[in-house]
């Protein structure tokens, strides 16, 4: 129960109309919450803040306080020893609320279980009735209140803090998806031109005509068929589709010639790789894919070129396009030679797996070619 032995001062004091014009001064008027079940008590604490220019909501009780406290409040005022919710417990649900404001404690009971009790809790204040010390009340009730404002303006600061990295992350995420768009944009524009150039040079002869798009085709079926994760699939299908582009910088209007090349037509064109190494290399975004163009010539047994690599030292993206590129070479008509069937090419595809081509590649690829014609005469059957 609260205290009712109280002897609070005269309102007549000089010193205390002191302390009241100082109150007068203060630049706010804090919002104090009291609960203590003494009226007396209660009424003289909240004449006295009332007098120091604060608005003042009392209440009897815990659970009254609680059900007015608001976060508007800049302070609040309990009693300990209240029936009901004493002013502990009220305490507790007043932080479980997170408002950030200061407690302070006011009882007639001032011993140092209770007051160890309220620093516990995170009371700011513990102050013993009856006040007798005016200008020390009025001084830490100013204190709480300028805490008050010092977390309000902390967490206002930090709020704003928030928001603003919010929308500078928000900001940013949105300039990075228009970089990536245009970046992909850019991309494919690059690869679209180069595509053209080189479905261009195809077009000029009619024994390659449509070369690049069945050996991307080809590759993708086969990797996909392996397994190869999606990047990897991409990868490849772009080397696919500029693995020939450097033969746009050499003169090769030789090879629509009737017979065989010449030596020194062959060492011509097998220099295409590396020219078209060259001619992706400054663009980053196809770092990936100078490999394969470089390479696509090699074989597994390391007797191609340009470098003699062979076995593990080709990734297994240029296995596939060798074997790709191969059989849409054999299968495609030369002018000095006819092409060969799907059934002859599949034989010479198994001849050279092991030597010219990686075995496990020639598998997947002589199946998935089986499964088609298979699968083509099954439907001209039921047709
Ligand atoms: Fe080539």
């Amino acid at each position: 129960m609260g205290s009712c032995a109280c002897r609070w001062p005269s309102l007549a004091g000089g010193s205390f109309w002191e302390i009241v014009d100082t109150a007068m001064q203060a630049k706010s008027r804090a919002k104090i919450l009291i609960a203590d079940d003494d009226p007396m008590v209660r009424g003289a604490v909240a004449k006295m803040l009332a007098v120091f220019g604060h608005e003042v909501i009392a209440t009897a009780s815990g659970e009254e306080a609680l059900g007015k406290l608001t976060p508007d409040f800049d302070l609040v005022i309990l009693d300990i020893n209240m029936p009901g919710l004493d002013g502990f417990e009220t305490m507790q649900r007043i932080n479980r609320q997170d408002y950030g404001i200061p407690v302070i404690f006011l009882t007639g009971a001032g011993s140092m279980e209770y007051a160890v009790k309220a620093v516990n809790l995170g009371a700011y204040d513990f102050i013993t009735k009856p006040i007798s010390d005016i200008e020390q009340f009025h001084i830490t009730i100013n204190r709480a209140v300028e805490k008050r404002m010092y977390v309000l303006q902390e967490r206002t600061y930090k709020e704003d803090l928030e928001r603003q990295v919010r929308e500078q992350t928000s900001e940013l995420a949105e300039k990075n998806r228009l970089l990536q768009e245009y970046s992909h944009n850019l991309e494919v524009t690059t690869l679209d031109t180069m595509l053209t150039l080189q479905t261009a040079l195809e077009e000029k002869d009619i024994y390659t005509a449509g070369h690049t798009a069945r050996v991307s085709h080809y590759a993708v079926d086969i990797a996909q068929a392996m397994g190869l994760p999606p990047f990897e699939v991409e990868v490849l299908e772009r080397a696919c589709q500029v693995h020939d582009i450097g033969k746009l910088v050499i003169d090769i209007s030789y090879i629509s010639k009737p017979g065989p090349l010449s030596d020194e037509e062959w060492a011509m064109m097998r220099k295409h790789p590396i020219i078209g190494e060259n001619i992706i290399k400054p663009l980053s975004f196809m770092s990936r894919e100078l490999f394969i163009v470089r390479h696509h010539h090699e074989r597994f047994d390391g007797k191609g070129y340009p470098d003699g690599l062979g076995g593990d030292e080709l990734d297994i993206a240029t296995r596939i396009i060798t074997v790709a590129d191969s059989y849409d070479a054999m299968t495609s008509k030369r002018s000095y030679r006819e092409s060969m069937s799907v059934e002859q090419a599949l034989v010479e595809m198994n001849r050279c797996a092991g030597s010219q081509f990686d075995p496990e590649v020639v598998k997947v690829f002589s199946e998935m070619i089986k499964g088609r014609i298979s699968g083509g005469r099954q439907q001209e059957a039921s047709a």
